[in-house]
This record gives C-alpha cells, sequence and structure tokens, in this order.
C-alpha cells in the first residue's frame, strides 16, 4: 500500500499542515468513524448467546473515546479507581464496567465495591482481602488458562511466565475463601495477552476457560479477554485480524459448553488496542536531519516521551511523510532512523526504514498509535504531553485534550 492515510481518507479533508500548526506539534489525531467502526465489529464477536464486549480502557482513556465506546453500546474494562471514575464521568453506569484488578489495596476494592463495580481478584490473597473487605459480596475471579499469545514477552498474561490470575490448581482453594467469607463468585475471566493476529490460542484458551468453567456454579458471565491485534505493517499489506474466521470458530466451542453447562451465561471479551489503535496517527515535525556512522537519522519532535511502544517493545509502526499537507509517494526511497527529542539513545521511533528523502520542517505520520498511545505517554525530559485532536464523523475538527503545559507541570509542586 503506498499511504494508508490516503487509502482511508483518514484527515478527511482538512489539511494535517493545518491541524500541526493549529495544535502543535507532536499532536495525536483520531479519525471517529474508524474508531466507531471496529468498536462496532467487537461488539458483535458472539451473536448467538448473550454477549457484551467490555472495551479495555487502558488502551485510550480520553473521555470522548470513551463517550464513542457508550455510544456504540459496548461496556467497559478497568484497572483502577482512576480508570473507573473516568468511565462514570464519561457516562457510564456502574453495572456496565468491570475492574480487573491486580495487587489492589483494600482502599481501592471498597472504592469499586462502593461505586456499585463488580470486581474481578486475581490471585487467592487478594481474594481473601476482597472477603474482609465485602464479606457477603459478589465478585468475579480471573483464572490462567494455561495459554498465553501477544506480540512481545511482555504483553503475554497468561501461561507459565506470568504475575497474573489463579492456577487452575488453586480453584478448590478459591471455593474455600468464597465459603469462609460467604462470597458469590458471580464470573470468571482470563486475558491471555495482548496483540496477536493469530487467533488459535484465543481460541485454545477459551476452551481451556470453559472446561474450568464446568467446575464453577451459577456462572452469570464468563470473559475471555481481549488481545486480537491490528496489522501494524499495513504498508507492507499485512493482513488484519481474521475476525470472521475466528467467530465461526469460537461459536462450536461455546455450543458446547452451554449444552453441557445447561445454560448460557454472559459471554464477554476486552478488547482494547482493536478498539482505537488504528483509528489514529501522530503528526510530528521534521527539526533536524543528519548522519552519524554512516545512519541518517530524522530527528522529530515525537519522542518515547509521546510513544514509548517502539522503545518498549520494539514496537513497530508504519511512517508516513507528509510536505505541504501531502503525503509525499513511496519511491526513490532510503534507510533511515526515526528519531525524537529525548536524552536516550533508545528514543528511536522507527529502525532502518525505507522512508521517501525527508527534509526539515516536513511532518512524519506514525500511524496506528491510538493504543496504549496517549495512555502510556509521560511528560519524561520535562517535556509536556501533546494535545487530541478528533476528526469527528463530518468531517469537523474537534480538540479533545488540550496539549499540557509547563505551568501543569509546575502545579505538582
Ligand atoms: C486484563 C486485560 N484485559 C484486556 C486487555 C486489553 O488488551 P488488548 O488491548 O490487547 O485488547 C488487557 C491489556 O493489557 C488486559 O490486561
Amino acid at each position: 500500500m503506498n499511504s494508508y492515510i490516503n487509502q482511508v481518507d483518514f484527515f478527511k479533508g482538512n489539511n494535517p499542515e493545518d491541524i500541526a500548526k493549529q495544535y502543535g506539534t507532536p499532536v495525536y489525531v483520531y479519525n471517529e468513524e474508524i474508531i466507531r467502526e471496529h468498536m462496532a465489529a467487537v461488539g458483535k464477536v458472539i451473536t448467538k448467546y448473550p454477549y457484551t464486549a467490555n472495551y479495555s480502557v487502558k488502551a485510550n482513556t480520553n473521555i470522548e473515546i470513551l463517550k464513542l465506546a457508550l455510544d456504540e453500546g459496548i461496556n467497559c474494562d478497568a484497572m483502577s479507581p482512576g480508570e473507573i471514575t473516568l468511565l462514570l464521568k464519561a457516562g457510564f453506569p456502574a453495572e456496565r464496567i468491570f475492574f480487573v484488578s491486580n495487587n489492589v489495596s483494600a482502599e481501592e476494592m471498597d472504592f469499586a465495591v462502593k461505586a456499585g463495580v463488580t470486581v474481578s481478584l486475581d490471585s487467592l490473597d487478594q481474594l481473601d482481602r476482597f472477603g474482609q473487605v465485602n464479606p457477603g459480596g459478589r465478585c468475579a475471579v480471573r483464572i490462567n488458562p494455561g495459554v498465553g499469545a501477544g506480540h512481545s514477552e511482555k504483553v503475554i498474561t497468561a501461561g507459565k511466565n506470568t504475575k497474573f490470575a489463579i492456577a487452575e490448581a488453586d480453584i478448590d482453594e478459591i471455593f474455600a475463601i468464597a465459603k469462609k467469607y460467604d462470597l458469590k463468585i458471580v464470573g470468571i475471566n482470563q486475558h491471555i495477552g495482548s496483540g496477536f493476529l493469530d487467533p488459535q490460542p484465543y481460541l485454545d484458551a477459551v476452551a481451556n476457560l470453559l472446561r474450568i468453567a464446568d467446575r464453577f456454579e451459577n456462572l452469570e458471565f464468563i470473559d475471555f479477554g481481549g488481545g486480537y491485534g491490528i496489522p501494524y505493517h499495513k504498508l507492507d499489506d499485512e493482513a488484519p485480524f481474521p475476525m470472521e474466521d475466528f467467530k465461526k470458530k469460537l461459536e462450536p466451542i461455546l455450543d458446547e459448553f452451554v449444552e453441557r453447562y445447561g445454560k448460557a451465561p454472559l459471554f464477554k471479551s476486552e478488547p482494547g488496542r482493536y478498539c482505537v489503535a488504528e483509528g489514529s496517527l501522530i503528526l510530528s515535525r521534521v527539526q533536524a536531519i543528519k548522519q552519524n556512522a554512516g545512519v541518517k537519522y530524522v530527528g522529530t519532535d515525537v519522542g518515547m516521551n509521546t510513544l514509548i511502544r517502539p522503545a518498549m517493545y520494539d514496537s513497530y509502526h508504519d511512517v508516513e511523510l507528509v510536505r505541504d499537507g501531502k503525503v509525499v509517494d513511496r519511491v526513490d526511497m532510503e534507510e533511515v532512523n526515526v528519531s525524537g527529542p529525548i536524552c536516550e539513545t533508545g528514543d528511536l521511533i522507527a529502525k532502518h526504514r525505507m522512508l521517501p528523502v525527508a527534509k526539515t520542517g516536513d511532518l512524519v505520520a506514525v500511524l496506528d498509535t491510538g493504543a496504549y498511545g496517549y495512555s502510556m505517554a509521560s511528560p519524561y525530559n520535562s517535556r509536556p504531553r501533546p494535545a487530541e485532536v478528533m476528526i469527528c464523523r463530518d468531517g469537523s475538527l474537534k480538540q479533545i485534550r488540550r496539549r499540557e503545559t509547563i505551568e501543569d507541570l509546575l502545579a505538582y509542586f
């Protein structure tokens, strides 16, 4: 593909140069239509049985993005009281929020219980603490289905090498703790990892979780987790997550369980990345070009403070060059490193990348940054975080978060 931006008409007639000038660079730009389409798609993963997708808000907690999820009729999962608060503020009723907790304090559990949000506990110790906080209460437990998958070792959250969830071998202990505190285990959940394009490990984990579910009586819900990947190498025509094929393979696994269990509980999933990654890019300005030891560096203002994924996971993001408001054709390319303004050698957004020849003053568009982009951004090197702008369905532009200022940074002291 020559240009994703052009192929999907990402800017809907807006000039990216004008956006960069109006909001400054770097700037996160979202396309409402693309995000809505992805949210609607995850809402239809299961159609035969009661089902809801929980958008996993850690991927992107901008309140305007949360409102899109609300409007598309999907629910959400939260990882902290902060995320629960943002969801309540966006208009989600407590019963549409699921707190998938990990190593939290009694106060955080109490916060969720008082807000009316169902909590999932992910260790026996935390289940015991929950029993002390909320005897006679309802909760879910996170189970390790024994299978993990993901784009990096660091995001595989099930299987042998992870801090998450309760092992199948400890299930009797779950029942003992539940009995001790008169807790009702109303749901079980899992999450095997993040960013896989092959659905097979997820299908295997679903089958495992459903086998484990047989041991729990009267479950109200079973949550299979998220993790559906997106094609980060789209300029090289990488295939997307095979959603239709995945759905076809998932259904018979559910059929078998429902028959055995005697009823269909509410099935859930927890996709984050799939909902928001592709509907977003970062616009950044080329500030300097240089050669170091035979390597050409395109120095920009998007660094690991704005987008940490490449430095943290060695993640790949496609990059397009924009000059005078237009995408530069991918011809006459050269190999470059795209670097940022941060005082770290690892501050590289793209390594050994073929790009059209860049000039100082060009814009660089870093694609697929809507998930784990702004939500992982930091003010490292005391650089204020960027603005976020939405291209609305009607083509209008809406600033959905203002650029942080140096005064904002000073306000903590
Ligand atoms: C418990 C849980 N659920 C859902 C997700 C969402 O994963 P993804 O964004 O890959 O769909 C995560 C991501 O880390 C997670 O930890």
